[in-house]
């Protein structure tokens, strides 16, 4: 039985910021922001909106009634949860109207937690071939204004519905992980931005692929060959590609070329977003599914990486007719209607929260599951 992604679509806010804005305005030269770490726009979030706003749209792109009578769970992986007892899940479960007897949970490993979710998903998919899991990874990537980590943030959320006989890729029971207690990010409690050792992050990500990339071949006994396109978690684009490079001593130059412009296909739309954290390698992945010209079979390698660390390599088979499942024009338009915020805005929108004295407020945001407004420290929703 085959068990995997039956749809797959993100949100992000309806804001942006251009990188060539934020470089002139740190002093620093556009391109290393273009080129250097391969970003071009970032998204960013108001303080009407949260994890359980952005999760909700994406979810809602693709569920249908029929959908939501039959999902068992609500897995959301994040690691910008508003609270610490209570899930984002159960609030997604209860905008989006899933049938009542389900089971809704959060959980965390930094970037890592979208990965342990769609896993969790597949093995309860294999006991369960006639119900279906809601999976989300969504972040808000935040590092403070000025900071080292300022150009690497971004804001979203993935939604996947993951049963048997799947209408878009097929997960292969082959993953293959890695753990390494680092301190490359991390965030205690009490903690507004998480504390980053930026240039041992990113050895750390080279390292844990190349491990991860070694033991697949040793366990699974597959080489680069075997993959159609290999795809990454995305910090920020550059990072991603580094990691390939790490395999080009040991390939040819022909299969590097191959394997690079899978790559250039699979950071199109991170390169207007930023890092959404756990959503991130599965955002490349809808950017490769939609943007580039796989053919039913085809193999596609998943690098899962999350600071701290954990790392997983996993494959997916394409599934015949999966480009009629996509919601390719909802995602461009998306991109394309938002709005663009000048230096002063940004800062402004980064700074403003919500208010945390249990007092009542209302807010303005009739955006879809927007925030309308906070009681006793409880957010109420638009739906
Ligand atoms: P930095 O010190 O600002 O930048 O830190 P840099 O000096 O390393 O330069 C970056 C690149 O730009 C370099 O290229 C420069 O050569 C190039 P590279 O050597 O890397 O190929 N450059 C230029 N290129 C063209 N024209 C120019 C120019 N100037 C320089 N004029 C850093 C960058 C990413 C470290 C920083 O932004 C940061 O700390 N970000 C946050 C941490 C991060 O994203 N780490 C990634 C790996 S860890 C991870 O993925 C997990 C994570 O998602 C969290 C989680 O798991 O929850 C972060």
């Amino acid at each position: 039985m085959k068990i995997g992604i039956d749809k797959i679509a993100f949100h992000v806010p309806n804001y942006y910021l251009d990188m060539t804005d934020l470089a002139l305005a740190r002093g620093v030269d556009p391109n290393k922001f273009h080129i250097g770490l391969g970003q071009d726009q970032m998204a960013m979030l108001p303080f009407t909106q949260d994890i359980i706003t952005l999760g909700a749209c994406a979810a809602e792109k693709i569920l249908t009634d029929e959908d939501k009578n039959k999902i068992d769970m609500v897995i959301v992986g994040t690691e910008s949860s508003n609270d610490f007892s209570k899930s984002a899940a159960v609030i997604i479960h209860h905008l989006l109207n899933i049938q009542p007897y389900a089971r809704s949970f959060e959980i965390k490993q930094a970037c890592y937690s979208g990965t342990v979710a769609l896993q969790q998903a597949r093995d309860y998919i294999a006991a369960h071939p006639d119900r279906k899991v809601l999976v989300i990874a969504a972040d808000i990537a935040k590092y403070g204004l000025n900071s080292g980590g300022e150009p690497t943030q971004g804001c979203g959320a993935v939604a996947m519905l993951v049963s048997s006989q799947p209408k878009i890729l097929a997960l292969n029971n082959d993953s293959v992980f890695y753990s390494e207690d680092v301190y490359d990010f991390w965030r205690p409690s009490g903690h507004d931005y998480p504390l980053v050792d930026g240039h041992l992050s990113n050895e750390i990500y080279i390292d844990s692929f190349l491990k991860v990339w070694e033991e697949n071949k040793k366990v699974n006994k597959k080489n680069s060959q075997d993959y159609a396109a290999l795809t990454f978690h995305l910090p920020y684009t550059k990072m991603g590609r580094k990691a390939l490079r790490g395999l080009y001593p040991t390939i040819s130059e022909e299969e590097a070329k191959r394997l690079e412009q899978k790559y250039d296909e699979a950071i199109t739309y991170s390169r207007r977003v930023g890092n959404l954290y756990t959503g991130s390698l599965y955002l490349g992945l809808i950017s490769l599914l939609e943007n580039s010209s796989l053919t039913a079979g085809d193999q596609v390698g998943l690098f899962s990486y999350g600071s701290g660390s954990v790392s997983e390599f996993f494959s997916a088979e394409v599934m015949p007719g999966f480009e009629n499942h996509l919601v390719k024009k909802e995602h461009s338009a998306l991109l394309d209607k938002r709005t663009q915020l000048s230096i002063p805005e940004y800062e402004e929108m980064f700074s403003k929260k919500i208010p945390t004295d249990g007092k009542q407020y209302l807010f303005d945001d009739k955006s879809h599951f927007a925030i309308r407004g906070i009681d006793h420290d409880i957010r109420i929703y638009n739906n």
